[in-house]
């Protein structure tokens, strides 16, 4: 025995995180990176005092009702809490901690390249090339959708979205935003407030999706609200796949109704609809937003804070639950 707390952490983190996991907590990892299925999250959390889980694990009520009495803690290597059924975790008395701020920049910076890649056929010049069908510049070739001076619509002006709005206002775009509740000036810095999302959604040529997903946003954007989007509109989803309606998404697609869509986030990941697997004016990435070592770094660290601060005796800093 240690002495120090038992914890169980259930996917391959980076190696500095993973060290400093084995240095303060007598750690059980999992080197192979193996995705563990429910019950085995169960066996092997036995005598754990917390785990540290990412968002491709999934807490639901009767996993966080089945996890041993030790279990005190849940930190989350992730901003997105879906995963987890809080409000079970509360009933439970179990400590639930999330990332948030670490991998805003990150984020926003994918959802810039999803944007651009999208807007500017990244994807088809690509593989002309690498297929080697590129028969030399001509005037008509791959023309994509003009960014400067357009208006990006961003569902869900938070941490990221602004991060979005910042870089794309560099981009000379015009913001416009929907939330439940308009932002404090500061905050908006000229972003024009809808507080119906169907009237933003007619005022974009660019739609960006940073919401969490939560019941309310489950399916958000279905058939009827890409109806109200401009024709030739832009779609990019940085935030959760389970927002987006595939097949009403697919449809516009393939008709020409929308003119692409850039996404990093797919309903049923890694399962992905097919449908996206053969468009050619989709830009897709494997859920990338947050990946580079230092902001994977930091949100790793950012779990062990909040359970440091626990075992400490403090409140985690982002608890969530
Ligand atoms: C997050 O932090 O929510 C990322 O999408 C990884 O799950």
């Amino acid at each position: 025995m240690s002495g120090k707390p038992a914890l169980l952490v259930t996917r391959k983190l980076p190696q500095a995180v993973l060290q400093r996991a084995a240095r303060d907590y007598e750690a059980r990892l999992n080197p192979e990176d193996r995705l563990y299925a429910p019950d085995e999250i169960v066996e092997r959390s036995q005598g754990c005092d917390a785990i540290l889980c990412c968002s491709s694990e999934t807490f639901t009520a009767e996993l966080v009702a089945r996890l041993p009495a030790s279990v005190r803690a849940v930190a989350t290597f992730s901003v997105g809490t879906e995963h987890i059924d809080l409000e079970a975790a509360r009933k439970r008395g179990l400590v639930v901690a999330n990332t948030p701020e670490v991998l805003t920049d990150c984020t926003a910076d994918v959802t810039m390249l999803v944007l651009l890649g999208a807007a500017r056929r990244a994807y088809e010049g690509q593989r002309m090339l690498r297929e080697n069908k590129w028969t030399g510049w001509t005037p008509t070739q791959l023309l994509g959708v003009h960014v400067s001076g357009k208006r990006l619509g961003i569902l869900g002006l938070g941490r990221i979205g602004r991060a979005v709005a910042k870089r794309a206002r560099g981009f000379g775009m015009q913001i416009h935003y929907h939330n439940r509740s308009r932002l404090a000036p500061d905050l908006e810095q000229g972003a024009l407030y809808h507080a119906e999302a169907e009237d933003m959604l007619a005022a974009c040529d660019f739609l960006s999706i940073n919401c969490p997903a939560t019941p309310r946003t489950h399916h958000f954007i279905n058939e009827a609200r890409i109806a109200r989007l401009p024709e030739r509109a832009v779609v990019v989803n940085t935030a959760r796949g389970s927002i987006v309606e595939d097949e009403a998404l697919i449809a516009a697609l393939r008709s020409g109704r929308l003119a692409a869509a850039g996404l990093d986030v797919f309903e049923g990941e890694p399962n992905i609809h097919p449908g996206y697997r053969t468009l050619p004016n989709v830009f897709i990435l494997p859920h990338m937003g947050s990946a580079t070592l230092e902001t994977r770094d930091a949100m790793g660290f950012k779990c062990l804070d909040n359970l440091d601060a626990l075992f400490a005796g403090r409140e985690p800093p982002d608890r969530v639950a």
